[in-house]
C-alpha cells in the first residue's frame, strides 16, 4: 500500500542526529541531515550491526562493526566491505511528525 505511517516527532531524530525505531515489525533507521530527515532499513547487509549504533558522518552511516558506510540518501554502499545497497523509504514531515511509506 502507499499508506503513510506516522512514527516519530522529528525531533526526536535531530537531537542524535539518527534514532532507530520499529515500526510495523520493521527495523528502520532514520537519519537527519541538515533540514532533511531520510530513512533506511537499519540492518547492516555485511554482519546484521544496526545501524543507528554507528556513526553519522554528513549524509554517510558507518556501520559500527567492520566501519562499512550507506549513503543514507541512496542507501548505496560507499566503502569496503559493504557492497550493494541498503533500502530507502519516502519520508515527508507534516505537523510536526515523520510520515513513512514502507511498501
Ligand atoms: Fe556492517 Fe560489517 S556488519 S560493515
Amino acid at each position: 500500500s502507499n499508506e503513510w505511517i506516522d512514527v516519530v516527532d522529528p525531533d526526536v531524530v535531530r537531537a542524535e542526529g539518527l534514532a532507530g525505531v520499529y515500526v510495523a515489525g520493521r527495523d528502520i533507521a532514520l537519519f537527519a541531515v541538515g533540514d532533511e530527515i531520510f530513512a533506511t532499513d537499519n540492518r547492516c547487509p555485511h554482519g546484521e550491526a544496526r545501524l543507528t549504533d554507528g556513526f553519522l558522518l554528513d549524509d554517510e552511516i558507518e556501520c559500527p562493526l567492520h566501519q562499512g558506510r550507506f549513503s543514507v540518501r541512496t542507501g548505496m554502499a560507499m566503502c569496503a566491505p559493504v557492497t550493494g545497497c541498503i533500502r530507502t523509504y519516502p519520508v515527508k514531515i507534516e505537523n510536526a511528525r515523520i510520515l513513512l511509506q514502507l511498501e
